[in-house]
């Protein structure tokens, strides 16, 4: 299987899962040439020499995935984003340097190059991140701009919601096969025009 924009932006908002962040949010527009992607957390944050190793495709802080000696999620973005005429950009701070502490991953992508990846399976992406291990809020906005003022698709939806909706807000998370066939499908549904 080809890596998709949908793989590399599932591997970003792992991230910023796996950075602690309690909220993270995640908004994806969508359009007939270009798409892009935006997601915001209130995790650990990254101090400017960290940023500078994160961004360097042979960094990895060892920690996260033992035995693996690169990152994947960043240098993958940067990479993907240069050789298409794609846009990123990654700001991030620590707690006690800043306010608003955490890390925001900005991206575009310009469909109509050749080299650009296919954007994926995008219910698929909403679906595996929020999955993800752990008690967080996730925030999902998705617009995909129709063509000739109709088929837009519009949608914000919290993680909290959904589980909510799906019986699961004891459960805290959706764990059973069961209840990710549930979730896909309420996405699904959310994504028809
Ligand atoms: N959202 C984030 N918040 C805090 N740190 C991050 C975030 N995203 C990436 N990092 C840091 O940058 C490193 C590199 O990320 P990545 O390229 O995805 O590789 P990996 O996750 O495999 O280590 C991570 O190990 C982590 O230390
Ligand atoms: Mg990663």
């Amino acid at each position: 299987m080809h890596y998709t924009l949908c793989d590399l932006f599932s591997d970003l908002t792992q991230n910023a899962v796996e950075a602690g962040a309690d909220f993270v949010k995640v908004r994806m527009e969508a359009g007939a040439s270009a798409v892009s992607l935006a997601i915001e957390d209130n995790g650990k944050g990254m101090s400017p020499d960290e940023l500078a190793r994160a961004t360097d495709p042979f960094y990895t802080d060892g920690v996260k995935h033992p035995g693996r000696k690169i990152g994947l999620g960043i240098p993958f973005l940067i990479q993907t984003a240069e050789s298409t005429g794609g846009f990123w950009k990654i700001e991030s701070a620590k707690a006690g340097e800043s306010d608003k502490p955490g890390t925001r991953v900005e991206c575009r992508f310009d469909l109509t190059n050749i080299d650009t990846p296919p954007t994926g399976d995008v219910p698929g992406f909403f679906r595996h991140v929020l999955t993800f291990d752990g008690r967080y809020e996730m925030e999902i906005a998705y617009r995909k701009e129709g063509q000739g003022g109709s088929g837009t698709v519009e949608f914000t939806v919290l993680r909290s919601e959904l589980l909510e909706a799906l019986g699961l807000a004891e459960e805290g998370g959706f764990y059973d096969a069961n209840a990710i066939v549930l979730l896909g499908q309420f996405i699904e549904s959310l994504m028809e025009e």
